[in-house]
């Protein structure tokens, strides 16, 4: 079985290209390396670097290699440059998904994990979030992710599709071996960002509000270990390969914490005195998302394993503290 990810240089699609490989996996990797690494790349992967927006160059990965199945994490996902520059996301996320569709149908291969995210819900009417709860995006971003959903869902009414959709909440961590971590740039995640300040590449980390309607008065948020979210991928698609129907699931801890609780615990772990500023509200940040999972652990089985915030970050620790610059030899914050 020969499994083609989409987005396998990125920070998801790399950790998704480990573990497949992990359980003895082919795996062809497709990435444009615009925002993902070369190095993310496991070495046994076959990769293709090039735009899924290219049908020319996916037909020709799909005529080359044996694809059974595809995972695509192949997207932009920043939200205030999708408020920026929202085009540029409708092109990439939404036309690059109808042109890897059109290829999918073309070569007769059926099955397709998609990286979705909460930000399809925009503001919660109430938490913790279930999957019937209404989609109002708030960005781009989540419309495009949303768009792309949509996509599936009537490409697979016409054609011999089948989707699961996989609505990400805040995804942190690294590979607990250490091989690969997480590296964007420029850096927008609360924990990179919490661990640049410890390594004293940033003065401080300054949160964004502190007079929320929550405990500590900073935003709550649902942290999922990024090994725990990937084995949801290859469950889904063990879902998928026995017959289940196109659905879309949530994937966080079901657990809240609060940026305080999160630089706290990386002061404990890193043992690293973590310069602080209050800042004022980032927009459009809603003050708690917290997930619930019941929907992927009834339906996919999935139990993720690293639920404490001091797991989360002590292998993204390990990861940050033994690479420093990430994957390349500067710096770039
Ligand atoms: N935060 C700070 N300071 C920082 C960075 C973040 O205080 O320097 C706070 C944010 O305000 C937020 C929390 O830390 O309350 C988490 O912020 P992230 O940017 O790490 O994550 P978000 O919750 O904003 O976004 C995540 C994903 C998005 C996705 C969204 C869906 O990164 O891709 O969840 O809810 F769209």
């Amino acid at each position: 079985m020969s499994v083609l990810v989409l987005g396998g240089a990125g920070y998801v699609g790399s950790h998704a290209v480990y573990q497949l490989i992990d359980q003895g996996m082919d795996v062809v990797v497709v990435d444009n390396l615009e925002n993902g690494h070369r190095q993310a790349v496991h070495p046994n992967a076959t990769f293709y670097e090039g735009d899924i927006r290219d049908a020319n160059f996916l037909d020709s990965v799909f005529e080359n290699e044996s694809i059974d199945e595809v995972l695509h994490f192949a997207a932009n996902s920043l939200v205030g440059e999708s408020m920026e520059n929202p085009l540029k996301y409708f092109d990439n996320n939404v036309y690059g998904t109808q042109v890897l569709l059109k290829a999918m149908t073309k070569h007769g291969v059926k099955n397709i994990v998609f990286s979705s995210t909460a930000a399809t819900y925009g503001e919660p009417e109430a938490v913790p979030i279930t999957e019937t709860m209404p989609t109002h995006p708030t960005n781009t971003y989540g419309e495009t992710k949303l768009t792309m959903e949509k996509m599936m869902k009537w490409t697979s009414l016409a054609h011999d599709l089948n989707f699961v959709s996989l609505r990400y909440f805040n995804v942190a961590g690294a590979r607990a071996t250490g091989e690969i971590g997480e590296d964007h740039r420029p850096e927008s995640h609360l924990v990179p960002i919490i661990l640049q300040a410890a390594l004293g590449q940033r003065e401080e980390i300054t949160v964004f509000g502190d007079d929320y309607d929550t405990p500590d008065g900073t935003c709550i948020r649902d942290y999922v270990h990024i090994e725990d979210l990937v084995n949801a991928h290859l469950l889904a698609l063990d879902y998928l390969r026995n017959g289940g129907e196109n659905d879309v699931f949530n994937l966080g801890s079901s657990q809240g914490f609060s940026v305080n609780e999160m630089i706290s615990t990386a002061r404990s772990v890193t043992g690293k005195d973590i310069p602080v500023k209050i800042g004022p509200r980032r927009s459009g940040d809603p003050s708690i998302l917290v997930a619930s999972t019941e929907k992927a652990t009834r339906i996919l089985g999935w139990n993720p394993v690293n639920t404490s915030i001091t797991k989360i970050i002590e292998d993204a620790w390990n990861w940050h503290s033994t690479h420093p610059a990430g994957y390349s030899e500067e710096v770039t914050l």
